[in-house]
């Protein structure tokens, strides 16, 4: 047990060692007096499987991918609504102990306050560069609200998947595609460098949380995953229409019904995709979730899955 304990301070440690090294500065560091390019595209074709659309022009594409990637950075401020003020909940459990652990949440908290300034910021930005019309759907407070709800499990499962598809997204798919907005790039290498010392912590404080549960205690969170993932999948439905409404409206040219519903299903796929399935496929995630629930449990949450991944 002791021995488990110093393991464990010391990747709170090294999680500390790295956030000093890599913290930057919104200003300074990452907008640096920039604006977007609009006649860049923002979110890769890697996450935004716009090629899926053969009869969208070059520059269609482009704005099919600039919708998604400014929808992609107010996705990250909404969980990180959540995510901030459940890292300053459970950090309570360290207070009167593992001070390591604790200065490594509240530097977490920290960062995520900045990301969702940061994400604000560019939401400022990205108005005079597009069209009027575009709206996020979901409210950070609601969503917020309905995810802290469930069992802390639960939460932490949520959130490691979210910062380790973070970290998928930035290598696979942002990084090598050398046709992006430099400033939307710059962003999400930035987030990126912060992200990956979350996702050790949220490992590090899941795994402390599952220890604590009884199997019918984790049998429920296993339930509250389940259902935290369909409202996400909620919240990605109502925005890839959304956005493709928008879309529609600002392109320019009139689309027959059945590319309306191509263009429609290519956005939730997208989505989905982005904020579900590459990360549950993840190897880390699985192999962390895996090491903890059984494999009934596992095939529960595949089950679910399904019709989202399909
Ligand atoms: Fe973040
Ligand atoms: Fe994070």
């Amino acid at each position: 047990m002791q021995a488990m304990q110093t393991a464990a301070t010391e990747r709170y440690a090294k999680c500390i060692e790295v956030s000093k090294r890599v913290r930057w500065d919104i200003d300074r560091d990452v907008i640096r007096g920039r604006s977007f390019d609009a006649s860049k595209k923002f979110l890769p074709d890697g996450l935004s499987k716009v090629d899926t659309l053969e009869f969208l022009g070059r520059d269609e594409k482009r704005l099919v991918s600039q919708i998604q990637g400014r929808t992609y950075s107010n996705m990250f401020g909404l969980v990180e609504r959540y995510i901030g003020a459940k890292v300053l909940e459970i950090s309570r459990e360290h207070w009167m102990g593992d001070q390591t652990a604790l200065e490594a949440l509240v530097r977490f908290t920290d960062e995520e306050l900045k990301h969702q300034e940061l994400f604000r910021r560019l939401e400022a930005m990205f108005g005079p560069e597009m069209p009027a019309g575009y709206s996020f759907m979901p409210k950070p407070n609601d969503v917020a609200g309905a995810v802290l709800s469930k069992s802390t499990w639960a939460v932490l499962a949520l959130t490691c998947h979210i910062e380790l598809f973070t970290l998928v997204h930035y290598r696979q798919s942002i990084e090598p595609d050398a046709e992006l907005s430099e400033l939307w790039k710059d962003v999400f290498l930035f987030h990126m460098k912060e992200e990956s010392q979350h996702a050790i912590l949220d490992e590090l404080e899941w795994q402390r949380e599952n220890a604590k549960l009884t199997p019918e205690q984790r049998d429920a969170a296993v339930s509250d995953l389940i259902d935290l993932v369909a409202a996400v999948d909620g919240i990605l439905q109502v925005q890839a229409s959304a956005d493709t409404d928008y879309f529609l409206r600002v392109c320019g040219r009139v689309f027959d019904k059945a590319q309306v519903n191509q263009i429609k299903d290519s956005m939730l796929r997208a989505y989905r995709w982005q904020y579900i399935t590459s990360g549950v496929q993840d190897e880390r995630f699985q192999k962390v979730l895996g090491g903890m629930i059984t494999e009934t449990q596992m095939k529960r949450i595949g089950a679910a899955l399904a019709p989202i991944v399909s």
